[in-house]
């Protein structure tokens, strides 16, 4: 059976998009792109070629001088409008000019105040997962890759980040950026980003952009990325995209970080001034083995991305900061995807590796791909041995490279290369079932079982004391939150703010799991600090559950929506919409 993404309009028995060239002008006054694209397929095509869009403006489309009809259908409220090109006779090349809308869901625009300089406006792209198709039409699924060149017009004194390769600066009264992309990519990886931006050599091929006013700080946070490439080269094979460079966005960037090839976007709360955050950063730099360069075919498949990359993270953590930190975090890891299986429901088709065929990707792209991906392939590598497993990283790496595959074709090259895993683990289980099986190993960590141990004294009724705490690891102190029962006596909650110093360590994972447990315990003096979290940070793993306990608890219930309404604007469409979705769920 031909393989059909159910995300994606594309229909791939007509041909396939090989490469575009972009001219893009960048226009803040009218927040749109103007864009003239010329696409090459692999093959000459005839009839019909079906375009995944949303909200384009398209003016023109001709190939090979002749102009070609096409057609919109009505707008589906996630895939956005197929575009139908018609008339293809035996072409490879075509033309397309478009402007983009000012409510293009993948792109964010900053006015001045909403950056740190406060003197220059901001703008970023996010196109994971079916975004990019609000920028340019495409056949926007992870199995469809091209390489792709780019001029960038932005305003004078403006800097263009692509993720791609910089081929050179022409000023004028606009900046043209030129940029290539020589390695396929899948439509996801397209990114850029407009700003006032310095940039910094952390390394060869390492180095990071980032505000005037932060670059100083980012360098500094991020100085080990060189060796971060080096280890993870010896984990995973050759690092075959050139150069490694880092985005530092502003805070509204809904993720923490974000894989673009060549150049990761990431969040500025990732700066917390103590390199401590770096986990962060070897997640999104293994995505460009496990994601960029062997991709998911469809979202469905979507751990072959994300457990994959959390497995290697963990990997990287635990060569860069020994096993016990390796191990707490896997401790941590264990027990949230737990909490989440039954926050989702264990019964649920969410909860499984391969996930349903649906075309709403958003909607399930929780954490359990993330941490059950992650715990499975841990199972295997226990089955075979490190050693063994490490081998088959590599080959799977080198196999599959600048390719996009499915979980079955996984399989198939696992039992092929791996063959004891399938008689050892019920890979049916964990790959299409629901839920966690018992049936496995499980983590173990005495940094771990020391905060398991205080949280059971506190149920006891003894509470630790500053000493104790002062000298946790950040994901002990994580732990012990996660571990806390969400409603405690409001003079607790100050307590624990006070002994762990919250507030000093201004890291958004700690405020956020310390919030949720604030609003659930009627800890009204909170609110404050929610109206400056919500107004400012955009990343969902972190505020998206503040929503959701300010739905839940009474004495915030109505207040939410107020609040959202007042942030808003200061967000990017991608979180607004799963705060909009999950105020409206809860009836409000
Ligand atoms: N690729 C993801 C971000 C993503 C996932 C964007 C799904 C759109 C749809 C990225 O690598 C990621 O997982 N980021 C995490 C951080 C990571 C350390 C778990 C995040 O942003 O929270
Ligand atoms: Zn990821």
């Amino acid at each position: 059976m031909e393989f059909k993404d159910p995300a994606s309009y594309t229909d791939l028995s007509q041909g396939r998009i090989q490469h575009i060239d972009f001219q893009i002008k960048v226009d803040f006054s009218t927040r749109t792109f103007d864009v003239e694209a010329k696409y090459q397929l692999q093959k000459p095509a005839h009839g019909s070629l079906f375009l995944d869009s949303y909200k384009i403006d398209l003016s023109e489309a001709n190939a090979n001088g002749r102009t070609l009809e096409w057609e919109f259908d009505p707008e589906d409220e996630i895939l956005g409008q197929r575009l139908h090109l018609k008339g293809l006779d035996g072409d490879s090349t075509f033309t397309l000019k478009f402007r983009t809308s000012p409510e293009a869901r993948a792109l964010q625009w900053l006015d001045k105040s909403q950056t740190v300089g406060g003197r220059h406006p901001f703008l970023f792209s996010q196109c994971q997962a079916i975004h990019a198709r609000s920028i340019f039409p495409c056949q926007d699924s992870p199995s469809v890759r091209f390489t792709y060149s780019a001029d960038v017009e932005v305003p004078q004194d403006l800097v263009a980040a692509l993720a791609a390769e910089l081929l050179e600066v022409q000023e004028g009264k606009w900046t043209t950026f030129r940029f290539k992309m020589p390695q396929p990519i899948p439509s996801y990886l397209f990114a850029l980003g407009v700003g006032n931006l310095a940039f910094r050599e952390l390394g060869p091929r390492t180095g990071v952009y980032a505000e005037p006013e932060t670059i100083e700080a980012a360098a500094w946070e991020f100085a080990e990325n060189e060796t971060k490439m080096v280890e993870a080269e010896k984990l995973l094979g050759p690092y075959l995209w050139g150069r490694y460079d880092l985005l530092v966005l502003p805070p509204s960037f809904p993720y923490g970080g974000m894989e673009n090839p060549r150049l990761t976007f990431l969040t500025p709360t990732a700066i917390i001034g103590t390199r401590g955050q770096t986990s962060l950063i070897s997640h999104e730099l293994a995505h460009a083995w496990t994601g960029n360069l062997v991709t998911n075919a469809s979202w469905q498949d979507f751990w072959l991305n994300e457990g994959w990359t959390t497995y290697a993270e963990n990997r990287l953590t635990e060569i860069l900061e020994g096993t016990d930190s390796g191990d707490l975090h896997l401790a941590f890891n264990e027990k949230q995807l737990i909490a989440l299986i039954e926050q989702i429901g264990k019964d649920s088709p969410r909860t499984c590796l391969k996930l349903p065929n649906d075309k709403d990707v958003d909607s399930f792209a929780t954490s359990i791909p993330y941490y059950k991906g992650c715990f499975f392939l841990q199972e295997c590598e226990y089955v075979v041995g490190r050693e063994r497993f490490d081998d088959f990283i590599q080959k799977y790496m080198a196999s599959f490279q600048f390719q996009s595959l499915t979980t079955e074709a996984f399989l198939d090259f696992l039992k092929a290369e791996l063959p004891e895993v399938f008689e050892k683990i019920n890979i049916h289980k964990w790959i299409y079932e629901p839920g966690l099986t018992e049936d496995r190993h499980k983590p173990k960590s005495h940094l771990f079982d020391e905060v398991q141990q205080v949280l059971s004294d506190y149920e006891q009724g003894i509470k630790p004391t500053k000493e104790q705490v002062q000298n946790w690891h950040r994901y002990q102190i994580l732990s012990f939150l996660q571990g806390l029962p969400r409603k405690i006596p409001a003079e607790d909650c100050k307590y624990f703010d006070d002994i762990l110093d919250l507030e000093k360590r201004n890291d958004i994972a700690l405020f956020s799991f310390f919030y949720v447990i604030c609003i659930a315990s009627g800890y009204q003096e909170i609110l404050p600090r929610l109206e400056q979290f919500t107004g400012k940070i955009g990343r969902m793993l972190y505020v998206l559950p503040i929503v959701r306990a300010m739905i839940e608890a009474n004495w915030s219930r109505d207040k939410v929506r107020p609040l959202f309404e007042r942030v808003r604007q200061r967000h990017h469409q991608i979180t607004v919409n799963a705060m909009e979705g999950t105020l409206k769920r809860a009836g409000l």
